[in-house]
């Protein structure tokens, strides 16, 4: 790599060469991922799911490389260079303005280096948890249950805003930085350099080891991508797709989709079925055994013998005479972010034919990866 500092380039060029090129391209290709992330995972609504996973791997892949590149990159790269002591954060919080100005990372901002690259990776490691956990994909699919999803929910979440507190620091931290040395660090970051002066506290230049580098990367990369498919093609306990009585479809399916028995708790099947004559305004009545059949199957697999994240919702409906989904509040609450006239397009004709908007809703899973709105003819 040309950006290497050259014992050359050091002694006659009036800049010092701080940051090497992958060092730059990893800051902005982290500073976009990490944005992606915070903007899709706070802002958009689930149905954005692709785009926060995409961006997420991605913040984790770069920071992977660049861990590598901490023990194999050039001087100002390598963790050794910058990792910090205790006296050294002190002293720098103590000089104020007048310590000697490091060409590297200062202590301070070391820190917030570390602290960075630990954080997106605890970020990738809750993400495949909320995954695997409530959304019953991924790697770790098999090993968690729905129940476990909203804990590590939870975890995901904390540590994204402590991600948002650390980028507001940081951002902070360089423009105090920048005012006090009187560099633009930002621009130093694109350029990779920064002007000489004297008493600069200055690195002993370090070699990079490219082919090394280049060999581990990939290596870590193929390894993560192998386990990452092998564990992901463990077999599931899904709800009973596919396993719809056959009863079930033929006498319920008439005027409406198929309403996966995980979708109510026992008690509310029984409460409808006892009523079929009067069902929502029409007769749905059947014959006796055909109805006990029916009904039988809908409270064996009904919500709460279901591990999946929305059975866990439906679960906790309560109601005294059947009420479709879409006047519970659990189903508000879901849906609070869509537009009301998003319901009322032709297509979708009531909110209680989910599969409309959900390609899985027979499956009882209501992946966020299924969600797509259907869009109003344009003639
Ligand atoms: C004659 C037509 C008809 C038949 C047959 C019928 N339903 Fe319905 N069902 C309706 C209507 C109308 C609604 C109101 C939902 C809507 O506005 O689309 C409804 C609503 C429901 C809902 C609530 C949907 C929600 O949003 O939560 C469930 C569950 C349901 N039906 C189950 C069944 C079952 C089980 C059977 C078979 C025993 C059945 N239905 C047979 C007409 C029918
Ligand atoms: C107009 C399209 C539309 C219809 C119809 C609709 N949904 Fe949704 N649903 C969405 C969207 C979009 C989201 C994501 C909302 C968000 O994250 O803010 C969602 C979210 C959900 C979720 C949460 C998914 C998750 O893991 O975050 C569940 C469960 C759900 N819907 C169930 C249902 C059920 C049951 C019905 C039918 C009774 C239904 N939906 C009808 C569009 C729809």
């Amino acid at each position: 790599m040309s950006d290497i500092p050259a014992p050359f380039e050091g002694l006659y060029d009036d800049r010092h060469l701080v940051w090497d090129r992958f060092i730059r391209v990893f800051h902005w290709a982290l500073v976009a991922s990490v944005t992606t992330a915070l903007v899709s995972g706070f802002l958009l609504d689930a149905s954005w799911i692709r785009l926060h996973l995409m961006s997420g791997s991605f913040a984790v892949a770069l920071v992977s490389t660049r861990i590598v590149w901490g023990f194999t990159g050039p001087t100002y790269a390598r963790f050794s260079q910058f990792f910090p002591s205790a006296e050294q954060v002190v002293s720098h919080l103590r000089a104020g303005t007048s310590h000697a100005r490091h060409i590297g990372h200062n202590p301070l901002g070391a820190l917030m280096v570390f602290a960075l690259l630990l954080l997106i990776i605890a970020l990738g490691l809750t993400g495949v948890a909320v995954l695997g956990s409530g959304l019953k994909t991924g790697p770790l699919a098999a090993f968690l249950s729905a129940a476990q999803g909203p804990f590590w929910t939870e975890l995901h979440e904390l540590a994204g805003f402590a991600l948002l507190g650390l980028v507001v620091l940081h951002v902070a931290g360089v423009i105090i930085e920048s005012r006090r040395s009187r560099e633009n660090l930002a621009r130093a970051m694109a350029t990779g350099r920064k002007e000489k002066r004297d008493g600069d506290l200055v690195a002993p230049p370090k070699p990079a080891h490219l082919m090394l580098a280049v060999l581990l990367i990939s290596g870590l990369e193929i390894g993560a991508v192998v386990t990452i498919n092998a564990l992901s093609q463990r077999p599931l306990t899904l709800p009973p797709v596919g396993t719809i009585a056959q009863v079930y479809g033929d006498e319920c399916t008439a005027c409406h989709m198929a309403y996966h028995p995980s979708t109510r708790p026992a008690v509310s099947w029984q409460l409808m079925m006892n009523r079929l004559s009067d069902h929502f305004g029409e007769d749905a009545s059947l014959p006796e055994g055909t109805r006990t059949e029916i009904t039988s199957w809908l409270v064996q697999h009904a919500a709460g013998s279901t591990d999946s994240k929305p059975a866990m919702l439906w679960a906790g409906l309560q109601e005294t005479t059947p009420m479709a989904l879409p006047d519970t509040s659990i189903w508000q609450a879901l849906h609070a972010s869509i537009d009301d006239d998003r319901f009322k397009r032709r297509a979708i004709y009531s909110r209680s034919n989910c599969i409309a908007c959900h390609k899985d809703a027979e499956t009882g899973w209501f992946s966020p990866f299924q969600i797509s709105i259907p869009k109003e003819p344009s003639q």
